[in-house]
């Protein structure tokens, strides 16, 4: 699988993904990173990898961000797209050309705890706040709306009890790097994923 992926932030995913391709865990490749943030550390992970890296925003191309990107994955041969912390929404013409490959990682189990605004930090500051007692990560299908399209994988991760926004989040972004290559490699096997994880409860399926 050729993988173009987009992250906006910090980009652990990305390099996680990266690193299971070198390990091959997966036979996959990422060919190219587009970062809507010009500070990304996704850029640099990419640029230290060797992986061709790209500043692609609204305000780099006003007026053709989604034909750029489209164009930019196209120029790679992308067969598989991936939003690892990608803060915006794709273009109609990127979700057309690539219908069915785009997938996002979300860091909570859908439909709860999704839509606009619940990015980051919000997304585990509303699951405390509710009481929930088990979280997750969910990766799904990308349509024209945040958070909405079909779910592809879920994998659960336990809200234990004293935890913190940053304990919390830890825990569910550690299982999400994890899982972005376990879910990648079962797509690509076309087999079915039941795992259980070292936290004692979670498990993923699809
Ligand atoms: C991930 O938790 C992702 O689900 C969310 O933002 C985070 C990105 O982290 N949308 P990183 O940039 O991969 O470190």
């Amino acid at each position: 699988m050729r993988l173009g992926v987009l992250a906006s932030g910090s980009g652990t995913n990305l390099q996680a993904i990266i690193d299971a391709c070198k390990r091959g865990e997966l036979n996959a490749d990422v060919c190219v990173v587009i970062s809507n943030n010009s500070g990304s550390r996704a850029l640099e992970r990419a640029q230290s990898e060797g992986i061709p890296a790209y500043h692609i925003s609204a305000v780099t191309h006003p007026h053709t961000l989604d034909d750029e990107i489209c164009r930019t994955l196209e120029a790679y041969d992308v067969d598989l797209v991936l939003l690892a912390g990608y803060m915006r929404l794709l273009g109609t013409e990127t979700l057309g050309r690539y219908d069915g490959r785009v997938l996002n990682s979300h860091p909570a189990l859908l439909p709860k705890f999704g839509g606009k605004g619940m990015y980051g930090s919000n997304v585990h500051r509303a699951v405390l706040a509710s009481g929930e007692t088990v979280t997750g990560v969910t990766i799904h299908y990308v349509d024209e709306q945040y958070d909405h399209g079909d779910t592809l994988a879920q994998c659960e991760v336990p809200v234990l009890p004293g935890d913190t926004l940053e304990t919390l989040e830890e825990r569910v972004k550690e299982r999400e790097r994890v899982f972005w290559a376990e879910t990648l490699h079962m797509l690509a096997t076309q087999s079915r994923l039941t795992t259980r994880d070292d936290t004692g409860g979670a498990h993923c399926s699809r």
